[in-house]
């Protein structure tokens, strides 16, 4: 695998997973995109949101000869996976709402899933669900303001408790113990929610589950690699530059010290072909 691993979100969401997968792998190049031209995903229609994902991460990863996409987005992974796998000859990871470990941890048998209003409308979640849930009793929540607060604070804006208590209370009213954070832009926010709704509920992301799935198949194609070139990897110290791609006209100006802070030496915008 010699090419970037392109890390794809709507918008900022996808840096939770990026920095997950940086701590295990700090020596692979990453290429991070984001499609803040057609955010907030969890609005957009299917189809437009089918569409327009393919083109864009097919027409990325063969500029960028990525050689691995992370789909750091679970409202996009609810329906394009199959799409980009089929178009694809590279490994595409998605993100799945960690409703299988929250099940598992829940002493209630209740918990609460806050994600996109289109992730929690989808047929994939509720066979999640369905299939995961255990016994559990399962409240669902659709935000996307929670996703446009956390934009907002990675622009460097404060988030005030009343923003919270607007989105939150009925999560807070509802006696769940477990919260899955099921969009890749809460756990941005994490430090807001766990504030607002208190140290009885735990919260779940799925950061680190993809983090060794990235892993597991880096190890395996890196073995492959050297094994038919008996080529002996130079491992580099330290963590590498990164680049960051977006679609919109323009990004704020406290964004771009944001993306700078984490590592970005080159943030730029793109369009598909
Ligand atoms: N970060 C995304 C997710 O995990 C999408 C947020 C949005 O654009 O609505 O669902």
């Amino acid at each position: 695998m010699s090419g970037p691993i392109l890390v794809f979100d709507s918008g900022i969401g996808g840096l939770s997973i990026l920095d997950e997968i940086r701590q295990v792998l700090p020596n692979k190049d990453y290429c991070y995109l984001f499609d803040n031209a057609r955010l907030p995903y969890g609005e957009l229609e299917e189809e437009i949101l089918i569409d327009g994902c393919r083109a864009l991460i097919t027409t990325m990863v063969k500029r960028l000869e990525a050689s691995l996409v992370v789909i750091a987005c679970n409202t996009a992974s609810t329906l394009v996976l199959p799409e980009l796998r089929g178009a694809l000859n590279i490994p595409v990871v998605g993100v799945v709402p960690a409703i299988k470990p929250a099940a598992a941890v829940s002493k209630k048998r209740h918990i609460g899933v806050l994600a996109t209003p289109g992730t929690i409308r989808r047929p994939y979640t509720h066979e999640l669900i369905e299939k995961f849930g255990g016994n559990c009793k399962v409240e669902l929540y659709g935000s996307s303001e929670l996703v446009l607060l956390s934009e907002r604070k990675a622009a460097g804006y404060q988030i005030s408790r009343v923003e919270m208590d607007h989105i939150l209370k009925p999560v807070k009213l509802s006696g769940i113990d477990t919260l899955v954070l099921g969009c890749t832009h809460f756990p941005m926010l994490k430090a807001e929610i766990k504030d607002y709704l208190g140290k009885d509920v735990l919260l779940l992301d799925s950061a680190k589950a993809v983090a060794a799935r990235v892993t597991s198949l880096c190890q395996s194609a890196d073995e492959v690699r050297v094994r038919d070139s008996m080529e002996v990897a130079v491992i580099e110290q330290g963590k590498k530059e990164m680049t960051a791609l977006y679609t919109a006209k323009e990004i704020e100006g406290g964004l771009k010290n944001t993306l700078a802070k984490i590592g970005f030496s080159k943030i730029e915008r793109v369009q598909p072909d």
